[in-house]
């Protein structure tokens, strides 16, 4: 924190997934505290709208178009972002999410495969570009976004769920691996947040009712309350956690 009492200043931090939803408000509440940050996802269209929202607040932010399930993207994000800020602090692993149901007796691999190298293999290669930058920082920060899904049985969702829950696997593997480097490692577990992911869920009053019926607070969570527990782990704010699942589910995964 400089003499502002912003809680990244100086600092750069890369978000995937970051056009829409969770990843957007991230950048945005990072950008609030002072992080030069580096957006990335699919549409160059919708990137902008963010760089332009956060420079008109005075801020610094970098559009990188990429699709992070190209093998190349990740080195492409990482470069474009030292060429641009010249250090990388942080280092957010968004974009994911899952595009069907299916039982797994009857689930096609290719559909497995494909939700694996969006949630997993691409949080994977977002890490080996990053890490040396992250370690040159001297206090670099990584956040793997996992789900609740990933914490117990998911019917019909057991790809996304074992997905996010090697998410949360690999984010203690290699926390412990780089705490001697200086680089912190957590993962972030949300519930049931209002995003565009979520959509098809709210179309029929009765499935919503019976998702939102199971949620203790009775309520979605939205997406600027995941981007300020993303704050919390990626400032100092959490300097001495790393390995963790910090859970922000109202709830939900409390319950028996
Ligand atoms: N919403 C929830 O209830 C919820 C709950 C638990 C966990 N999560 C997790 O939170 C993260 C963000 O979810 P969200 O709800 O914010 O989703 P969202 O609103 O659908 O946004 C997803 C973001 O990821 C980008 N993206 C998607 N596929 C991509 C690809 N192949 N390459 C690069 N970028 C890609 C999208 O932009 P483009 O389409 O332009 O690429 C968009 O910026 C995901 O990892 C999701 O699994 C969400």
């Amino acid at each position: 924190m400089d003499n502002t009492g912003n809680a990244l200043a100086g600092r750069t931090a890369l978000i995937t997934g970051a056009s829409r939803g969770i990843g957007r408000a991230m950048a945005i509440t990072f950008a609030s505290q002072g992080a030069n940050v580096v957006v990335s996802a699919r549409s160059a269209e919708t990137l902008a709208d963010v760089v332009g929202e956060i420079t008109a607040s005075g801020g610094r932010a970098l559009a990188v178009p990429a699709d992070v399930m190209h093998e190349d993207s990740a080195s492409t994000v990482v470069d474009a972002a030292l060429a641009e800020f010249g250090r990388l602090d942080v280092l957010v692993n968004n974009a994911g999410g899952n595009s069907f149901m299916s039982p797994l007796a009857t689930m096609r691999f290719a559909g497995w495969q494909k939700i694996f190298a969006l949630n997993l293999d691409s949080t994977v290669r977002m890490i080996q570009a990053a890490l040396p930058a992250l370690v040159a920082s001297g206090n670099g920060s990584i956040v793997n976004v996992s789900s609740v899904t990933g914490l117990r049985g998911s019917p019909l969702m057991s790809h996304y769920g074992a997905a996010k829950a090697a998410v949360i696997s690999l984010t203690q593997s290699l926390a412990i691996e780089v705490a001697p480097d200086g680089v912190r490692v957590n993962a972030l577990v949300p519930g049931w947040i209002d995003t565009d992911l979520t959509d098809f869920l709210r179309t029929d009053q009765g499935i919503e009712d019976t998702v939102i019926g199971r949620v203790p607070m009775q309520r979605w969570g939205t997406a600027d309350e995941i981007a300020r527990a993303a704050l919390f782990l990626v400032s100092d704010a959490s300097s001495f956690m790393t390995g963790q699942a910090l859970v922000v589910d109202g709830g939900l995964s409390a319950q028996p």
